[in-house]
């Protein structure tokens, strides 16, 4: 087994061990937009200890190889498989919660909306411009882009190819926009930390935001640093 060291990159750490997402989520490392950068420099960013971090996931890892356990190697996807695991799953998930958090962001801002204006207008119009960014990027995902990747890879033909590179160029900037909107959600909320004085549709909220960040950064990572990876370089 092969340890990981600092100059591995986050992303790469993520495509072969999983379970370090988590371990970067609680450390707030970006693995997926910035899943290209080296576990020293996405460390150094967050003034994380790199060290530290480091020994976490060589623990884990080692006593996760120990285990045996199998987890989903998406590596190891086809292109197709892994479009479709992708649509099936964190598209799915998008499409059903979107909706239902524009509900709770509304209801908390009506509850609580006086006591906490100036937060909750705040979670309420970033949520929306997410949602709205998200729908769009969704949508260009399923009818164009990843269309093209499946024509690019069954017919290997170069003017689909540059088409195919532009598209994914241009979806890689739309997940930096979202994830931008993601750290000023928790900026403003202060890392999800609820006010003492709320309601439990309130606790929700926030843990349902927190939630949709956590699939999303998932989400993200499959699509950069596995699917988009692959044809980039
Ligand atoms: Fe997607
Ligand atoms: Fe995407």
């Amino acid at each position: 087994m092969r340890k990981f060291d600092i100059n591995d990159k986050v992303g790469d750490i993520v495509s072969i061990y999983p379970e370090a997402a988590e371990i970067f989520i609680a450390y707030n490392i970006d693995f997926c937009c910035g899943g290209n950068r080296t576990l020293e420099v996405a460390a150094q960013e967050k003034d994380v200890d790199v060290i530290e971090v480091l020994e976490e996931v060589n623990k884990k890892y080692e006593a996760f190889i120990e285990r045996k356990q199998s987890y989903e190697d998406y590596t190891k996807y086809s292109c197709k498989d892994l479009i479709d695991y992708i649509i099936n799953t964190h598209h799915k998930y998008l499409w059903e919660e979107m909706p239902i958090l524009s509900k709770f962001t509304q209801r908390i801002l009506a509850a609580h909306g006086d006591k906490h204006p100036e937060l909750l207008t705040k979670v309420k119009t970033l949520y929306e411009d997410l949602r709205k960014e998200l729908e769009a990027h969704l949508r260009k995902e399923e009818d164009i882009v990843f269309p093209l990747i499946k024509t690019y890879v069954e017919a290997k033909d170069g003017k689909a190819k540059n088409d195919m590179l532009k598209e994914i160029r241009s979806l890689k900037d739309e997940h930096e926009a979202a994830g931008n909107i993601l750290k000023e959600l928790r900026k403003v909320t202060n890392d999800y930390e609820f006010p003492s004085d709320v309601c439990t549709t309130f606790v929700m909220t926030y843990k349902k935001l927190k939630e949709m960040e956590r699939d999303i950064f998932l989400h993200i990572h499959l699509e950069n640093n596995i699917l988009f990876n692959r044809y980039e370089e």
